[in-house]
């Protein structure tokens, strides 16, 4: 069974958190499921990028993102190569090291 590391998150896990997964699973899901609240202000129909994670390590292992997902992603706060919307991303059989952004798009918008 494979593994997600998450990085610690100010907010939603101080301390870092480690969960076991089921393959097939969405990285959103596997975390909600775990006590962990990551944000999915659309209910995860890939349409608001507040489920946004940067994958760290196991990349690779996820599905491929489609093209809504892509285009979705480009509004994403602190974009990276390895970003992902993690409503989006089916876990493989590879351990995952998953950082959460430390703002959504939702938090940038109450702040200015
Ligand atoms: S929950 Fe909205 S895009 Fe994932």
């Amino acid at each position: 069974m494979p593994q997600i590391i998450f990085l610690p998150h100010a907010d939603l896990c101080p301390e870092g958190k480690v969960i076991q997964v089921e393959p097939g699973v969405t990285v959103c899901d596997a975390a909600l499921a775990n006590g962990l609240e990551i944000e999915h202000a659309c209910e995860k129909s890939c349409a608001c990028t507040t489920c946004h994670i940067i994958v760290r390590e196991g990349f690779v292992s996820l599905n491929e993102a489609d093209e809504l997902e892509e285009d979705m992603l480009d509004k994403a706060w602190g974009l990276e190569p390895e970003s992902r919307l993690s409503c989006q991303a089916l876990i493989g059989d590879e351990d995952l090291v998953v950082e959460i952004p430390k703002y959504t798009i939702n938090q940038v918008s109450e702040r200015h």
